[in-house]
Parts: structure tokens; sequence; C-alpha cells
């Protein structure tokens, strides 16, 4: 089954060919093209929703072109189109979903609409480097959100908790607006926070996490009895410590360290507690806050450690941020032939929940 997957709900427009094996459910990418609008919006210090909105629709022709080319794929083949539904900005969803309509109805092909969050979900099935075992605790950390989700079966999905506010990803690049430090504030944040490490290894001759930093920041709801999360609690904290340290800026990489370790804690210990909980056989991490190494490399250790024979999986990092292999992967594991849409009644949401 070849599927083409089309994905524009914020900053990224992206498409990409795969190859599903029904039988033994495997995926193979046949391209992963992705054009991304960060250098434009970096001098807003965020997405610029209008902005975005006109670089898309200067983009999907040329990044669909590319990604067909690439894939080597006659159109006649294509099975199926997969695009992004919701949720995201609604100007940008509208242009990935009028092109869909019109290519769905010149080479008269089905659809299947993708939810956003279900895709990246699905990253974790592009060639996972360990077997996904049931029951399985996801945790999904991106700009839009931070959700833990179980999934009892391939297909079916129940949300766990989400953020009561900020997500993760938005609190990274709140925090990297707040010390000017540029957009998008996740990588920013991470390679000062691994600079404040570095020197610190060399200071003490330690191997592991610094454990010294006067810089105290909360982890909020860290000890809640749900698996909701909370991060506006912890931006308005470090915004008061930087308005109460005159020489913050000379100290710029241990208040990044401080915070990103807070954010850590905070989705470590609720995504352990959620997998102990529901005795969880897979652990899989998605989004674009899981590009974060340090995240990737403690969450490996922290799983080892407190769970014996537990899978843990996080997807290659160019499935961790918007892409839209993702999308064509949700759509080949949810493919019902009964839920493909006419073009003629396709429609974004930008608000639309997980089901
Ligand atoms: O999944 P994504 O590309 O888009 C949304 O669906 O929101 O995630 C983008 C978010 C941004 O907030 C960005 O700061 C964050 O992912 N991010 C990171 C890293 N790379 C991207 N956060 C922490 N560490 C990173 N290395
Ligand atoms: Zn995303």
């Amino acid at each position: 089954m070849y599927i083409l997957g089309i994905e524009t709900s914020c900053d990224e427009s992206a498409a990409s060919v795969i190859k599903f094996y029904p039988r033994s459910r495997r995926i193979e990418v046949l391209s992963d093209v992705v054009a991304s609008q960060i250098e434009i919006h970096k001098k807003y210090g965020g997405v610029v929703p209008e902005i975005a909105a006109r670089e898309h629709v200067l983009n999907i022709l040329p990044v669909i072109n590319e990604a067909i080319t690439k894939a080597n794929l006659e159109i006649k083949k294509l099975n199926l189109l997969a695009v992004t539904k919701g949720p995201g900005l609604i100007t940008s969803l509208i242009t990935g979903m009028e092109t869909v309509r019109a290519l769905a109805y010149a080479w008269n092909k089905p659809v299947l609409e993708v939810n956003h969050i279900t895709g990246h979900i699905y990253s974790n099935f592009i060639n996972p480097t360990s077997p996904i075992k049931y029951p399985a605790v996801i945790l999904t950390v991106s700009g839009g959100h931070t959700i833990l989700l179980s999934m009892n079966n391939q297909e079916k999905i129940k949300i766990l908790g989400e953020t009561r506010d900020d997500a993760a990803g938005e609190a990274y690049d709140k925090a990297a607006k707040m010390m000017n430090l540029g957009y998008p504030g996740g990588p920013i944040i991470s390679r000062y926070a691994a600079k404040y490490e570095q020197t610190w290894h060399k200071k003490t001759g330690k191997a592991s996490i610094p454990t010294e930093t006067d810089i105290e920041l909360p982890r909020p709801m860290i000890n809640s009895h749900d698996f909701d999360f909370s991060f506006s609690g912890l931006k308005t904290a470090l915004l008061y410590k930087l308005k109460q340290d005159k020489s913050w800026k000379k100290r710029i990489p241990e208040y990044c360290f401080a915070y990103q370790q807070a954010i850590i804690d905070i989705l470590i210990n609720k995504t352990l507690k959620a997998a102990k909980k529901f005795h969880a056989r897979t652990i899989m991490l998605s989004g674009g806050v899981s590009a974060n190494n340090e995240l990737r490399k403690q969450m490996t250790k922290a799983v080892k450690k407190e769970i014996k024979g537990i899978n843990f999986l996080i997807p290659d990092h160019k499935y961790t941020t918007d892409n839209a292999v993702m999308i064509a992967a949700a759509a080949a594991f949810k493919f019902d032939p009964h839920k493909t849409v006419n073009f003629k009644k396709l429609k974004v949401d930008a608000s639309l929940q997980l089901k």
C-alpha cells in the first residue's frame, strides 16, 4: 500500500511517500520532505500565523512534487492520501487540506484525515528499534501539546492526562523569549544547559548530572495523584528569579540547566508513574521536545533503573518534530476504508480532539 502524507499544521510544509506492508505491519519510507520556516519566524520570536500561511502556499506544491519524485512512484500506484485535519493553526491547516482536496479530485484517490497528535504517536511505529508490546504508555510533548496516553493495541488510544496550561515545548519557547535567546527555545535552551553541564563536570570531576545550582525552581504537579501537567507556574518562577538577579545575563547556561532539569524531572516522573500503574510493557516518547538529548538520555536511564524488562522507544530525531512520514504512518496503522472522506467533505478542525 502506497500512501502520500501531507502536513501543514504549523510552520513546516511537509510531504512523504511511504510503503506499508499490511501483513508484517511494517513501514518503508520512500521520501520525507520538510520545508521549515524557522529562519523566517525566528526574527519575530515565534510563529506568525499570517506569514506561515503564505509560506505554506508557496511551498506545498514543490514539496509534494519532490516527495513523489524522490519516491520514484507513478501516481496511479498511490493508494491513499493522508492529510492533517488538526489541531493546529487554521490558516496553515487549510493549505494542506485544500491541496489534498484538489489532488484527490484530480487523481481520484481516497483521503484519510489524520489528527496531528495521532501522527506524533505513530512516529514511534516508523522502523521501531524494539517491538511495541501492549499495554504501552506514550508521552507526546510538543510546542502545542503535553499528553500522556495509553494504548492497549495498535489502534486504541486513551488519554491519561494532559497539560492544564502551557505545553512543555511552549515552556521552553517562552523561557527563551524571556532571556532573549531566540526561537525555537527548545534546542537553544538545551545547548546552554549542556554548556553548564560541561563546565560543572570539568569543575567537579563528576560524571553525573549537576546537582549543585542555587537556582531552585518548582516542579509543579509532580506529586499530584493524576497524570496532568502544568508548566505556567515554572515559567513564572523563572521570570521572578530573573527579575531578582541583576547579573542573570552572566548565568544564562545555569538558568537554562535549572529550567530544563525541572521540565525533564516532571516528564520522567509522570511517565514512569503511569507506566507502573498500567503495567505497561512499552514506553514511547514523541513530539518536538522528545528531540531533546538530555530528556532522551535521562529517561532511558530512569526506565532501565525503575522498570525491569520494559521496552523503551524514542523516534529517530527527524521524526520527533513535525513531518509528514508520521501522518502517513498514522493513516497506515489506522486505515479503515469506511473512514475515508470524499474530497467534497474534507474539512480542517483547528481544535480537533484526540479520540
Ligand atoms: O512537534 P513540534 O515540531 O511541533 C508541534 O506540534 O508543536 O514541536 C515543536 C516544539 C517547540 O516548542 C520546540 O522548542 C520544541 O519542540 N523542541 C525542543 C527541541 N527541539 C524542538 N525542545 C527541547 N529540546 C529540543 N532539542
Ligand atoms: Zn507537532
